[in-house]
């Protein structure tokens, strides 16, 4: 038997049905908030991601899935979506178009990881890049949305973390802060950060080994490396959190695994028992170097990245995985080879008029027919026999109220669509919402 790569998952339909109500709910409040979609080529030419020899992140160094295709170019299995919307940003060249593109997309993502809890080796990232302004109310509209995403689904407990890595002069002042701090204690660091301390020392505090050690909990903070520029912005974007009611948490250890940060950076975590590091659900910050980095104007922009397969996981261990209507509104059953043909041919007539139907098409026994239209969650079966198609008559069972009728087979569709309305509208009346799905997606 071949199975499915290591790190890899088969989404079958009692999951995408609910990662289809996921999507949605995500896709509603990005309209909301006026994110428009883009989508990318799932691969790109590897210089895209690995870029230059400086970046030390994990993602780019070990983990990206490269090849070279069979006209010998360089490939590279997108890790993730910011380099992908930049590149298209920019060949595109939506910067013309309007002053502030805000671009949302939906998308599995590639990272060569060893799997464990919440980490695939191919994963879906929901993710939004607002280009083209350098206001840090933007990097708080960011945030806000994540946040109205998680409050709508319900999701309690979830903290948003914050920090700011300030523009180029802080970043560097602060590193050489660390390395001083840090070269004291080499002997003491893990093989990844004695690496990190040449390479990029600002991960040294992203490391999980030397935590808890004292040498890392003494070590300089950014905050008193900022200039009055990058304080002045990040004041704002916590001003603003502030204004808006969202809770956050400053958290000077972080600085995000990726290269490309400038200024704000933070972390939305879930707070599920058990998960580690799986509760880091989004993820995301400014990166105002990058358009121009990739050949595009100089372009201040941010942005953030949920793992959809987190959010889910998280979602499920709250209870809060979005409801799905799954009623069939007609299941049809037969008896007979021209009751067949006919049960289909109506059937037909009521999809193409927007209801939801389903027949038993092995022609199993009554018994067993009665029994799928339960499984179907059937509001109608209608039963037909050949003796009824004579007469141009159909059976037709209520299953709400066990009422059962014999009507014109013609009378099916309107039969039906009215009493969906007639419910609709007595729901409407009593103020409850009729809709369920609308309700849940709030
Ligand atoms: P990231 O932190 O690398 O950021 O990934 C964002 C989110 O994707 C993580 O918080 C996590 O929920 C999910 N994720 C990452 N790797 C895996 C994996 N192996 N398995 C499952 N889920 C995973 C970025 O990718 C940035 N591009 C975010 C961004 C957008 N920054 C600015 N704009």
């Amino acid at each position: 038997m071949i199975t499915k790569p290591r790190g890899t998952q088969d989404l079958l339909p009692e999951q995408t049905k609910i990662w289809a109500k996921v999507e949605s709910h995500i896709r509603r409040i990005c309209s909301l908030y006026n994110f428009k979609e883009i989508r990318t080529p799932m691969f790109e030419s590897s210089e895209l991601f690995h870029r230059n020899q400086q970046d030390s992140s994990d993602m780019v160094t070990k983990e990206t899935y490269d090849f070279m295709d069979r006209g010998n170019r360089g490939m590279t299995l997108r890790p993730e979506g910011t380099a992908p919307a930049v590149r298209a940003f920019i060949e595109n060249k939506m910067y013309a178009e309007r002053d502030v593109n805000k671009l949302f997309y939906i998308g599995p993502s590639f990272r060569y990881e060893r799997p464990s809890l919440g980490r695939y080796r191919q994963f879906h990232q929901f993710g939004i890049e607002a280009l083209g302004s350098n206001s840090p109310l933007l990097d708080t509209e960011c945030i806000a949305l994540a946040v109205a995403i998680i409050k709508g689904f319900g999701l309690s407990g979830v903290k948003v973390r914050l920090n700011t890595l300030g523009d180029e002069e802080s970043r560097s002042s602060y590193k050489e802060a660390l390395v001083k701090h840090f070269s004291q204690y080499e002997e003491c660091m893990c093989e990844d950060c004695k690496n990190r301390l040449k390479k990029n020392p600002l991960r040294i505090l992203d490391c999980k080994v030397d935590r808890d050690k004292d040498f890392f909990k003494s070590a300089p903070k950014i905050g008193s490396y900022l200039t009055e520029q990058s304080k002045k912005h990040f004041d704002e974007v916590v001003e603003s959190l502030k204004n808006l009611g969202i809770e956050y948490v400053i958290d000077e250890t972080l600085v995000r695994g990726l290269d490309y940060y400038t200024y704000t950076v933070f972390e939305i975590e879930a707070d599920i028992k058990d998960f580690g590091s799986a509760n880091v659900i989004c993820a995301g910050g400014r990166y105002n170097n990058l358009v121009k980095e990739l050949g595009g104007p100089d372009t201040p922009a941010v942005g953030l990245a949920f793992g959809l397969e987190r959010l889910i996981m998280a979602l499920e261990a709250e209870g809060k995985l979005p409801f799905v209507d799954e009623t069939t509104h007609i299941y049809f059953i037969s008896l007979g080879k021209e009751a067949f043909k006919e049960s289909s041919r109506i059937m037909n007539v009521c999809r193409m008029g927007g209801l939801k139907c389903e027949m038993d098409y092995n022609q199993a026994s009554l018994k067993s027919q009665f029994k799928k239209a339960d499984n179907n969650k059937a509001l109608f079966t209608c039963i037909l026999g050949d003796n009824e198609l004579n007469d141009f008559k159909i059976n037709i069972k209520n299953n709400e109220t066990d009422e059962q009728e014999t009507i014109s087979i013609n009378e099916v569709y309107p039969y039906v669509l009215n009493y969906i309305r007639s419910k609709t509208d007595k729901c409407h009346s009593c103020n409850k919402g009729a809709n369920k799905d609308e309700k849940s997606s709030n």
